[in-house]
Formats: C-alpha cells, sequence, structure tokens
C-alpha cells in the first residue's frame, strides 16, 4: 500500500508558475464513445491517460474498436461495434460504465460489466430503469454491479424525468437514444455538464437543448442519426485543476497559472464558490477550443471567509466539495453545502469520508445526510487519513497537508492515477512536496 504524505518543511515555500492540469476525464471518456460510434478516424489531442480514461478504450477494445496511441494522438477507428468475448472490466471509473451501458443496450451487443470494489457498490439501476424502459434488457444485482446487457431488438425513444441530476445517466439515455427508433426526450431537474450535447453536435448530429420552467432542462434527440469522424482537443480537467488552486489559495505568498482549463459554464461552481470567499482567482486569456471554452486560471494565496453554497449550484462542482471542504478548512467562520446528496455514492461517501479525515486533522465540522458544515481556522493536520479507495479524497487530503501545521498522511494514493496520475509531480513543479514515506 503506498503511503504518501503532504510534508512541510521550515523554508515551506509559496506555490509558484504555470502548470497545465491533465486533460478533462468527462470529455475524454466521451471522446473515445462517440469516437467508436463515429463513421471513420476520430483522432484525440490531449486525452487523459488516467486509468478510467484507458478502462474505457479497453472495454472499446473488447467490443472490436480499433483504438491506437500514435505520438500525442489518439486514433479511433469508429463503425464497426461487435459483442465482446469476456466480461468488460471498468475498474473505478463509474462514467465509463454507465456510458457503455447505454451504447450496448442501444447498439444491441450482449455484455457483461464488472467494476472494482468501489463501483460495485454505486447504483447502477438508474441508467437501467431508463434504458429498459426503451425496451432494453438487463440482469444486475439489485442494480448494482456486475450488470448483463442483454440484446432485445430495436430500443423506442422514450420522454424520461430523470429524478437525479446526473450527466451520466442523461449520456446513457442519449447514447441509447442515437440508436432508437424516433426521438428521446430527457428531462433534467437541474442543468448537469453537456458535453454530450455538444460532443454529439460536433460529431454531426443535431440535438436541441431548452430551458425548462423551474430551473430544469430538456434535451430531444432523434434517433438513427449517424455520427462523423472528427478532431477533439481535450481541455484541462476543471476538476483537477481545483486541487492545484486549493493549493495556492492556502499556501501563503502562492501565485500560479494553470493553463489551458476548461471552463463550461456546467463545471465552474467550485471557481464561483471560491469567488464568494474572497478568493484571488481570475480567468485569463479566454477563447473558445473544440467547442468548448477554456482559460488560463490564475490564482493567489487570499484570506477567505466561510459562505453558504447554493444547492441549486451541487450540479456544477458535484466532484469539488471534498477539496472545497478542504479549503473551508483555512477559511474564517462557517462555510455551509447542502443539497449534495449525491456525494453519498461517489466513489466513495464522500460526506463521511471527508468528515471523518478533517475531525483527524483537528477540524471541526458536522454533516446530515445531504449537507455539510465545516468551521475553519488553522487546522493542525498531523492525522492518517483512510482514502477508501477514492481518488479525490486522497488528493483533497495530501493538498491540505501542504499547508496544516503538521503533515497530513494518506494510507493509498493508488487511485490518484484514476484522474490525475501526475498529481504530486504538478505539485512538485510549483514548489510544493509530497513524498512517499513508504
Ligand atoms: C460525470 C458526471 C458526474 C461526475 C463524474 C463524471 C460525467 O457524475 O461526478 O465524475 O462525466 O458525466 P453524475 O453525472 O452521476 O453526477
Amino acid at each position: 500500500m503506498a503511503v504518501e504524505k503532504a510534508q512541510k518543511d521550515v523554508s515551506m515555500s509559496a506555490l509558484t508558475g504555470k502548470v497545465t492540469a491533465p486533460g478533462d476525464k468527462s470529455i475524454s471518456h466521451r471522446a473515445l464513445i462517440f469516437g467508436a460510434l463515429a463513421e471513420g478516424e476520430t483522432k484525440i489531442r490531449g486525452l487523459l491517460e488516467g486509468e478510467d480514461v484507458l478502462r474505457t478504450a479497453g472495454a472499446l477494445r473488447a467490443l472490436g474498436v480499433e483504438i491506437e496511441r500514435e505520438k500525442e494522438v489518439w486514433r479511433v477507428a469508429g463503425g464497426k461495434l461487435s459483442a465482446p468475448e469476456k466480461p468488460l472490466y471498468l475498474g473505478n471509473s463509474g462514467t465509463g460504465a454507465r456510458l457503455i451501458m447505454g451504447l450496448l443496450a442501444g447498439g444491441g451487443l450482449a455484455a457483461s460489466l464488472d467494476g472494482d470494489l468501489s463501483l460495485r457498490s454505486r447504483p447502477m439501476g438508474r441508467v437501467l430503469e431508463p434504458l429498459e424502459m426503451m425496451g432494453a434488457s438487463a440482469i444486475s444485482q439489485d442494480g448494482r454491479l456486475p450488470v448483463s446487457i442483454v440484446p432485445n431488438g430495436q430500443l423506442k425513444g422514450i420522454e424520461y424525468r430523470s429524478p437525479v441530476a446526473s450527466a451520466q445517466v442523461k449520456s446513457a439515455v442519449l447514447i441509447a437514444g442515437l440508436f432508437a427508433s424516433g426521438v428521446t426526450t430527457f428531462h433534467e431537474p437541474t442543468p448537469t455538464r453537456d458535453h454530450t450535447e455538444r460532443m454529439l453536435a460536433a460529431f454531426g448530429a443535431s440535438i436541441d437543448v431548452s430551458d425548462a420552467t423551474g430551473g430544469g432542462r430538456v434535451v430531444t434527440f432523434k434517433g438513427g442519426q449517424r455520427l462523423s469522424a472528427t478532431e477533439i482537443i481535450v481541455p484541462g480537467d476543471p476538476s483537477s485543476a481545483a486541487f492545484l488552486a486549493a493549493a495556492a489559495l492556502i499556501m501563503p505568498g502562492s501565485d500560479i497559472t494553470i493553463e489551458n482549463v476548461l471552463v463550461n459554464p456546467h463545471r465552474t461552481g467550485f471557481y464561483n464558490t471560491l469567488e464568494d470567499m474572497g478568493a484571488d482567482v481570475t480567468f485569463e486569456n479566454e477563447r473558445v477550443s473544440g467547442g468548448e471554452p477554456i482559460a488560463d486560471v490564475r490564482v493567489r494565496h487570499s484570506k477567505l471567509n466561510g459562505v453558504n453554497v447554493p444547492p441549486e449550484r451541487a450540479a456544477s462542482m458535484i466532484d469539488e466539495y471534498p477539496i472545497l471542504s478542504v479549503v473551508a478548512s483555512f477559511a474564517k467562520g462557517e462555510t455551509r453545502f447542502a443539497g449534495v446528496g449525491e456525494l453519498r455514492v461517489k466513489e466513495s461517501d464522500r460526506l463521511a469520508s471527508m468528515e471523518t479525515g478533517l475531525r483527524a486533522c483537528g477540524v471541526n465540522v458536522e454533516t446530515g445526510d445531504d449537507w455539510m458544515r465545516v468551521t475553519g481556522g488553522a487546522p493542525r493536520g498531523g492525522a492518517c487519513v483512510a482514502t477508501h479507495n477514492d481518488h479525490r479524497i486522497a488528493m483533497s487530503f495530501l493538498t491540505m497537508g501542504l499547508a496544516t501545521k503538521e503533515p497530513v498522511t494518506v494510507d493509498d494514493t493508488r487511485m490518484i492515477a484514476t484522474s490525475f496520475p501526475d498529481f504530486a509531480e504538478t505539485i512538485a513543479m510549483l514548489g510544493g512536496n509530497i513524498r512517499q514515506s513508504i
């Protein structure tokens, strides 16, 4: 088991310099999947070469898709899918598993899917229910992996009102909808990340998106459309950049720039919250690349105040609450967030993982079913924190340890490779020190 420590020393330096964050995980999965569905050869630059995305690439290869890396370009030869010989193993990747379920159901491909212990504990019924309404057949373990998709003829488009705000559910239904007869209409209770919609358009499909009364959104999509191969440039992942931004905010004297970060408004809730807390965060050189807005994110150490994060912001920062709770533990006063019950079904129960770890580091924290309250100050650190196979919990506590009075240790760092393989090296390029002690 890898044990790593965020080590503070006497010369504890400010973080400075320019770095890039790894490619966006959500866009990377989708680029491979839509590349596999499109006619012709799709070229992808900047793909996240993290374990989650490589699992999706492996599953697509098992479905007969040719995927190759040539220097920095990934090439996907799409349009030919066949049932796999063996079960598909998606490791830790919820996005990979759920989106590929949509693909299997739509494409009428018989296959079983499985994952690691964390993925086996996560709800899959939220995807299987709409797919079954479309006519698919599936066998699951009470709504969990392993899941088998059984071919059941052509699916039909449905009108589905999703009870959860989940881009993964939306994407699985839209991918299945591509193969279905008629129109698929998906209502989401609050807007979630729209990379699937943008990418369908980039691959030549026509898709309609409109705001619904009450703050939700409706996506309408006609089945049977052909996708044609394209070139995708994957921008830096704002969810990974969040750890670097947080490190700079809590380390006195820091001034860093994270170049080329995706700033799609459905992904920037964390940065809006930092601004509310009084953080000096600016988006510089804003531009559009590959159909997505990007910017260089400059972050300077700041005095922070606790805030109430509105529940309607949850979808736009769902993966950033663990690192937000770390930032909040350095702020003046209380930070509260509510409407985040989804955190209980991520790679770990993130409300519980953060509550236990923060408390062990001397932070005053309380949680309920779907909320958390953190009282900030000058956290002591000095604990070994259990990460529960969750990459974002590991990176949150290592970031915290850069600025606590005593170093913070985490029990395992292997999962960090799922989304940010060069995390410790990137912190080191900025002048921070995370080191392996065993
Ligand atoms: C993702 C959507 C989010 C997010 C996950 C990636 C995606 O999950 O937590 O890391 O790529 O669609 P939900 O859509 O289930 O909230």
